[in-house]
């Protein structure tokens, strides 16, 4: 075996994959540039941490499960005024779910509440962050099977893993008196734990029906928005204006 051969072999095992993989680039590229040792080792540092954030994130979001892929930077807030570009910047720096607090983005169909969650849940995976996405309709029936096997206790535990649950569509499918109940179990575990992205198309004052419970409905938010921001975005739906861009529908029509 050469020396170079025994190398890549070594720091295979070593799991430093990103330099044996382009081992005769990288040391090419040493010579060339004429590294000393200090940079040479810098250098082979940066590559394989490099790596290592790649591999973290693309596993990250693979567990995170979401809906779709969108980021902050596709994000036109020019469409959208009600929305404050620099507030999401702040947010997107993900301090607050570092401490276990709330993002809640409340907004009519279309109008950026799931894109919005998505980007910042890829920020919070970017930056080390178990995330973890589910729709409200999705994490009740999540619940309610596991309620129905006796391993309630395992799933709630489960739910309560990621750093960030974002908890998108709450308020499109009515919930059950057992649904609220389940639902009001996941928030109470979770309370100032864990940080959460809530979406809703209705407003606080609309939770009540939601849950078909004001009491539980008020003990969700009561927990909720202890330690959150609102952000309520008011506007049309961008889906709309892509339709109005192609023509297929007369600005008449999309209000009707
Ligand atoms: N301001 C925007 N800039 C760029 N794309 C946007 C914007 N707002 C929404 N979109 C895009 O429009 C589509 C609908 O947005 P999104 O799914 O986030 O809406 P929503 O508020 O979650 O609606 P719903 O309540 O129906 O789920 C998505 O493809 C999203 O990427
Ligand atoms: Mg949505």
């Amino acid at each position: 075996m050469s020396h170079l051969d025994a190398l890549e072999t070594n720091l295979r095992e070593l799991k430093l994959s990103r330099v044996a993989d382009h081992l005769s680039s990288f040391l090419a590229d040493a010579a060339k540039q004429e590294w000393d040792y200090g940079k040479f080792l810098e250098q082979f540092v940066r590559e394989e941490l490099a790596a290592r954030r790649e591999r973290r994130n693309e596993m990250g979001m693979r567990m995170a499960r979401m809906p779709f892929l969108k980021t902050l930077e596709s994000f036109d807030f020019a469409y959208q005024p009600s929305i404050n570009p620099k507030q999401i910047k702040e947010l997107s720096a993900v301090r607050w779910v570092a401490n276990g607090e709330n993002l809640v983005l409340l907004g009519p169909p279309g109008v950026g509440k799931t894109h919005l969650a998505v980007s910042l849940g890829v920020k919070a995976i970017e930056a080390g962050y178990k995330t973890q996405f589910t729709s409200a309709q999705s994490l009740i029936a999540s619940l309610a099977r596991a309620h129905a096997e006796n391993r309630l206790e395992q799933r709630l535990k489960l739910y309560c893993q990621p750093k960030l649950l974002v908890i998108d569509e709450i308020g499109y499918i009515p919930i059950d008196r057992h649904g609220a109940n389940l639902f009001f179990q996941l928030i109470s575990r979770r309370y100032e734990k864990g940080a959460m992205i809530l979406t809703s198309n209705q407003p606080y004052s609309n939770w009540g029906d939601i849950f078909g419970d004001r009491i539980i409905a008020t003990a969700i938010l009561d927990r909720v928005l202890h330690h959150a921001t609102t952000i309520s975005i008011k506007g049309e739906s961008y889906r709309l204006k892509e339709k109005l861009k192609a023509g297929l529908l007369q600005r008449q029509e999309a209000k009707a």
